[in-house]
């Protein structure tokens, strides 16, 4: 397998490729749209949920890690990133998070406007289901529908919109820790594990297979926003792209709330060590799923 740094790379350039390729063959006059949508998708995001995809996708197949990654895992990834980019648009909104800044630049509505932004988010959401429900996805109708019922599922009221409902919750009362590792569960999680297990359907995993992706990507998906909240509570703004300390200003909660930063660091890392231990027994194979699982933890943005 080439370094991990290397495939990592590799695996965001494809993705950024194929997300290319897909808007410039959505048209429509809607041109101020289309801009809005462009900004927030290619703005500098990491791809993680894109390599995501693509490793589980890749260990399903059993191909090695320079293996050109098949063309619906590719599609399965620019799906999500579509899905997660819209959700960073509607976070950043004035009614929700209220920040002006997103990977070194200026929100999506702070350039275009909330009327705009709010639509980018809409758009882009609609695309990343018609990305998978495409024959170019996979040439089984069947698979194409469970990846579109997984990302669904992922996104709404269980999922990603629900755990934004939660989180926005939380900012007015009280959280225990069962119900903030529900809301990091849903707004973060769900998304992630949806990335994980899509690349398994795309790529064909077995039950067993799926299983274990399941697993490490349930614990993968927690650590991730306990990590996202470590930076936010002890980053570097410059390295993050946005100022950090704004969950403590809006009185967020999150385990670093909770328990503070040094005992959320730990649990973050108890969490990737469970994840990766359910890819053990596939060992070179989930090489670059551990890895990923370890920077999802050690990233500086
Ligand atoms: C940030 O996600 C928002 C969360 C769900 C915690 P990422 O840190 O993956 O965002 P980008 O796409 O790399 O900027
Ligand atoms: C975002 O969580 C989760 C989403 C579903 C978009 P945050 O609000 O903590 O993400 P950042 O810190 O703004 O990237
Ligand atoms: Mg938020
Ligand atoms: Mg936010
Ligand atoms: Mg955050």
């Amino acid at each position: 397998m080439a370094g991990f740094k290397e495939q990592l790379q590799h695996d965001a350039a494809a993705c950024d490729a194929v997300l290319r390729q897909l808007i410039a063959e959505t048209k429509g006059p809607a041109n101020r749209l289309l801009k809005a949508m462009q900004y927030a998708v290619f703005n500098g995001g990491k791809r993680m949920r894109a390599a995501l995809v693509l490793g589980a996708s890749r260990m399903a197949r059993g191909d090695d890690g320079d293996a050109v990654a098949s063309k619906g895992a590719l599609r399965a990834a620019a799906a999500i990133e579509c899905l997660h980019a819209y959700s960073l648009v509607h976070d950043d909104l004035p009614a929700m998070d209220d920040a002006d800044m997103r990977r070194g630049k200026p929100s999506c509505h702070k350039v275009f406007g909330d009327a705009t932004a709010i639509l980018a988010g809409d758009a882009l959401q609609t695309m990343a289901f018609e990305i998978l429900a495409g024959a170019a996805t996979h040439n089984d109708a069947a698979i194409r529908i469970r990846l579109v019922a997984q990302l669904a599922g992922a996104s709404g009221l269980a999922g990603m919109a629900g755990g934004q409902m939660l989180d926005l919750e939380a900012e007015t009362r009280p959280f225990n820790l069962a119900e903030t590792s529900e809301m990091q569960m849903m707004k973060t999680g769900a998304l992630i594990s949806c990335a994980v297990i899509s690349g398994g359907i795309v790529g064909g995993a077995d039950d067993q297979l799926l299983a274990a992706q399941a697993a490490y990507a349930k614990h993968l998906g927690l650590a991730f926003q306990i990590a996202d909240d470590l930076l936010d509570y002890d980053g570097d703004s410059a390295l993050l792209g946005k100022p950090a300390g704004q969950d403590a200003a809006r009185g967020k909660a999150g385990f670093v709330a909770l328990m503070g930063g040094d005992a959320a660091a730990v649990e973050a890392k108890r969490l990737i060590d469970e994840a990766n231990d359910a890819l053990a027994p596939w060992q070179g194979a989930g090489e670059y799923m551990q890895e990923l699982a370890i920077f999802a933890i050690t990233r500086k943005t």
